[in-house]
């Protein structure tokens, strides 16, 4: 696992990481096929992905092999609760990925540790993410981390 190093994403980085994104969510819409993404969703990630780069509320790590190859990725932001809610703020994991092979060898854990770092040093109290109900190894991945079920989200089809 030492051999798999985490550090922030760089502008150089961004092919890599739509790529990586691109099995993420075949990884997801695999799980769930209600889970769609849209046509034009790649170029929107991309754009999203660039602005992580520079923007101060949102940001990604890659974990890279020794060789410097990208085998995954987690993107992170700082989100706003309604103004009724306390904190104002906290840390949202949006993205969480590593390639199937390179799995089980604590990247996993390494990435989401760069994360949770970089919400204390934003003053966060608490982080969030969703999981699919159906994505039982993250799921258990979750708890191993220290996530405690909080939301339950509910989906009716109308059409
Ligand atoms: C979920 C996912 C990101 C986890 O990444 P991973 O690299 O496979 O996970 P790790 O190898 O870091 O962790 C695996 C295990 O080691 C544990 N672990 C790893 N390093 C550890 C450490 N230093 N200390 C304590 N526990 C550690 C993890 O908690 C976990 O425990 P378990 O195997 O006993 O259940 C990965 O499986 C993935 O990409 N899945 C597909 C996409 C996905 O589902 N993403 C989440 C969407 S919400």
């Amino acid at each position: 696992m030492d051999d798999y190093q985490v550090r922030p994403a760089v502008e150089q980085d961004l092919d890599a990481i739509v790529a990586l994104w691109k099995e993420f969510m075949k990884h997801q819409t695999g799980i769930d096929p209600r889970l769609k993404v849209r046509a034009d969703g790649e170029p929107h990630f991309r754009t999203w992905a660039a602005e992580a780069l520079s923007l101060p509320r949102r940001t990604i790590f890659v974990a890279h092999s020794p060789s410097g190859e990208l085998v995954g990725y987690t993107l992170v932001i700082i989100a706003s609760n309604p103004p009724v809610f306390e904190p104002a703020e906290y840390g949202y994991i949006q993205d969480a990925f590593v390639l199937e092979s390179f799995r089980g060898k604590g990247i996993g854990w390494k990435l989401t540790q760069a994360a949770l770092a970089w919400f204390k040093e934003q003053g966060l109290a608490h982080a969030m993410l969703h999981v699919l109900d159906k994505n039982e190894r993250g799921i258990a991945f979750w708890r191993q981390a220290g996530f405690d079920s909080f939301l339950h989200n509910r989906r009716l089809e109308l059409i």
